[in-house]
């Protein structure tokens, strides 16, 4: 099924014209389609024959109304800050069902965390294992912990989203994990319950998780042989979407290379996937302000910037961009840009575009690490959130208002005409 499908020229979201969505809620506008969500977590779900608990990356996109429907489909989470794990339980999600990433755990996290009752701590630090021992013994809990293990595997993606490499600060180097093990295990507060790694984002190859997968079982054994008991596996996240002309592995190919290797293992397995259950399940829609053109340049100025989606500044990335109704203007090559004052305020270069002034553009594959990294640079109010599901369309987050923004400013009662 598409789930922004064109018919007539015009482009929807399940079965609302996006043009619709522009009146109603104006733009920029973020469109995430309830039934591609749905359809991404019940691949996954379908995807492997054994027990297998989906902890949904809500760095990725952390709408209350997604991680509500994802809660609904029976998925668990993992967060990276208090702030994260307060949404999971905003969301009616089940904490019981969160692991907690993430290399500087604060105490007060560790403490608000242990409070609801996480599954597991994915510990990434001596230090943060001592620190999780103490403040669990003064809480009375006791903490389950993995290892965050960086296996040292070259994930072939874009340096500022590989995490499995040595050089990384991500997790604890392979040779030091058993160890780690050691003092966890003799630790009075700690429990140990699984392992874990997460070598980086947007993989579009297999052997990358196979490597990584290899050395987590060869710590397995050890541990098993040194009586350490492992009940589960997480295998963080990581599998690539298209945006592009990338072909990552499906979900099916994904699934068969993970269990086919764990055939003889009881441990259930955990996976932390954000990007390939919402980036292709979402889009940014916003309108053109100016087509500007000098001499060896044209530019379509649109209202949405980096500070709503920062993708294309941050790592160069691609996002396929497309007229919302298609016109009858002339074809012509545009830098898509927004209006804040960076050059590198830019959704796409040279791209092909029919489009008239006033024309909408639909930036597609923008469900995940979209809204997440926006910001108010420029005084930019935030976008609204729409999540689309058949023909209704629910506003999952109101524009972002002036007052809003500067509510925890204060002026200083200076008096101007004072000064030295
Ligand atoms: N688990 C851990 C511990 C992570 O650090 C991440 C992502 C995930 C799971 C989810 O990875 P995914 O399945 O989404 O690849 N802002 C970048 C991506 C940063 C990813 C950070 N960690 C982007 O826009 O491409």
């Amino acid at each position: 099924m598409e789930f922004f499908p064109r018919r007539s020229g015009r482009l929807y979201a399940e079965s609302v014209p996006l043009s619709e969505i522009a009146e109603q809620f104006g733009t920029p506008c973020y469109v995430y389609s309830r039934a591609a969500l749905t359809d991404a977590y019940r691949s996954y779900d379908a995807a492997f024959d054994r027990r297998l608990l989906i902890c949904y990356a809500v760095k990725a996109n952390p709408n209350l109304a997604i991680l509500n429907l994802f809660a609904c489909l029976g998925s668990g989470f993992d967060v990276v800050s208090g702030g994260e794990l307060r949404r999971v339980i905003a969301a009616g999600g089940d904490p019981g069902k969160t692991v907690f990433s993430g290399v500087g755990k604060s105490a007060e996290e560790m403490r608000f965390a242990l409070e609801a009752g996480i599954l597991c701590f994915n510990v990434e630090s001596k230090g943060e294992l001592r620190r999780l021992d103490r403040i669990a013994g003064e809480a009375g809990k006791t903490a389950r912990v993995s290892v965050r293990v960086n296996p040292d595997v070259d994930a072939r993606t874009h340096p500022y989203i590989a995490t499995g490499l040595k050089q990384n600060k991500f997790g604890v180097a392979y040779a030091d994990a058993l160890p780690l093990y050691r003092i966890a295990a003799a630790s009075p507060n700690l429990q140990v319950t699984g392992i874990d790694c997460h070598i980086g984002s947007q993989l579009t190859e297999i052997a990358p998780f196979v490597a990584a997968l290899e050395k987590i079982l060869t710590l397995l054994d050890r541990l098993t042989s040194e009586n350490i008991q492992v009940s589960h596996l997480d295998l963080g996240g990581g599998l690539g979407i298209r945006y592009r002309n990338e072909l990552p592995p499906s979900i099916d190919e994904y699934a068969r290379a993970v269990t086919s290797r764990l055939a003889a293992r009881d441990q259930s397995i955990l996976l932390e996937p954000g990007r390939s259950l919402v980036g292709n399940a979402g889009l940014l829609l916003t309108r053109v302000e100016y087509l500007k053109h000098s001499e060896n340049k044209n530019f379509a100025v649109v209202d949405a910037a980096m500070n709503d989606l920062l993708r294309p500044a941050l790592y160069d990335a691609w996002h396929d961009i497309v007229p919302v109704e298609e016109t009858d203007a002339s074809r012509c090559r545009y830098d898509i840009v927004g209006p804040v004052c960076e050059s590198a305020d830019f959704f796409a270069r040279d791209r092909e575009l029919v489009v008239n002034e006033g024309a909408l553009l639909a930036v597609l594959s923008a469900g995940a690490y979209g809204m997440s990294m926006s910001s108010n640079y420029n005084t930019r109010p935030r976008a609204a959130e729409v999540m689309v599901d058949g023909g209704k369309v629910h506003l999952i987050r109101e524009r972002e208002t002036f007052d809003q923004l500067i509510a925890g400013e204060k002026r200083l009662a200076l008096s101007c005409d004072s000064g030295p």
